[in-house]
């Protein structure tokens, strides 16, 4: 396996995909959200076990392929059904394989969109949160080691990971749809376990307003090779320190796939508007 997307990983996708133009927008789809491409209109389909080097979803709710999609008007969107994660094994440059690939083929905008647990006691169970910023809690960082100056800096600016023009846009759509999108910091965990009380407490305190396993390491990689990013959570459940409830991945996959309608009707109005 691969730990950075190289030439040879570019072409195959690129020859697989049938790509002539670039995809001007990538999405990574999270946990049970993968059911938004079924209204898309498929252009190419590829299995991420097809690609040479790229590596394999292992969680079940993960399909673990690459869509090429027609969305109206639009360029073509490049979809990711599945990513990585560390608890998978997966080390942090490997979890950013598919950001970074998507930048190199030429996408220039990246939807992040995940699964995560609402640690602000104001937010609900089944609402969207606008990412607007994140804290980085897995001890990982995609850049460590040698810089690649062709992608960006060694020290890339983080003041404003999550562009600010793509959240206006993404508030606007969900308003005009009647979507509630509350708005906040996503705290990025290694998992696989749960956050015990202390732990919930802790991020809380910290700031944190939802929590999840994935997403803020793509987004440090994703800024650092010059994307722009909009993030959004499906809040899946609520963790509240002194009366915490016991979650299921059950649980979780299926409030992802109920609020994951929502997901996909904001979606559906942003992309057009890129
Ligand atoms: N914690 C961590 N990751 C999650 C959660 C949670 O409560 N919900 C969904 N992903």
């Amino acid at each position: 396996m691969h730990w950075q997307p190289d030439q040879t990983m570019i072409d195959e996708v690129r020859s697989r995909l049938g790509l002539v133009t670039p995809p001007a927008t990538a999405v990574v789809l999270g946990t049970g959200l993968g059911h938004w491409v079924d209204g898309l209109q498929e252009a190419a389909v590829l299995p991420y076990t097809e690609i040479p080097g790229f590596p394999q979803s292992t969680v079940q709710s993960h399909a673990g392929r690459m869509i090429l999609a027609s969305h109206g008007a639009h360029r073509p969107i490049l979809v990711f059904q599945g990513r990585f994660h560390l608890y998978e094994g997966y080390s942090a440059p490997e979890v950013c394989i598919p950001v970074r690939l998507a930048a190199l083929l030429g996408a220039r905008t990246l939807i992040l969109t995940n699964a995560a647990g609402a640690i602000n006691p104001l937010f609900a169970t089944g609402s969207l949160m606008l990412i607007a910023d994140q804290l980085n809690m897995t001890g990982f960082n995609p850049l460590r080691g040698p810089n690649n100056d062709e992608w960006g800096e060694r020290f890339p600016d983080m003041s404003r990971v999550y562009s600010p023009c793509l959240q206006d846009l993404a508030v606007d759509c969900a308003r005009k749809l009647g979507v509630h999108m509350e708005r906040g910091t996503y705290v990025g965990v290694q998992g696989p376990s749960l956050e015990t009380p202390a732990e919930t407490r802790a991020y809380r305190f910290l700031d944190g307003d939802a929590i999840g396993m994935s997403t803020v390491l793509e987004a440090i990689a994703a800024k650092h090779i010059g994307l722009n990013i909009l993030g959004i959570s499906c809040l899946t459940n609520k963790n509240l320190p002194d009366c915490m409830q016991e979650t299921s991945v059950d649980e979780i996959i299926a409030q992802a796939e109920a609020s994951g309608r929502d997901l996909g009707r904001v979606l559906d109005a942003v992309i057009p508007r890129l």
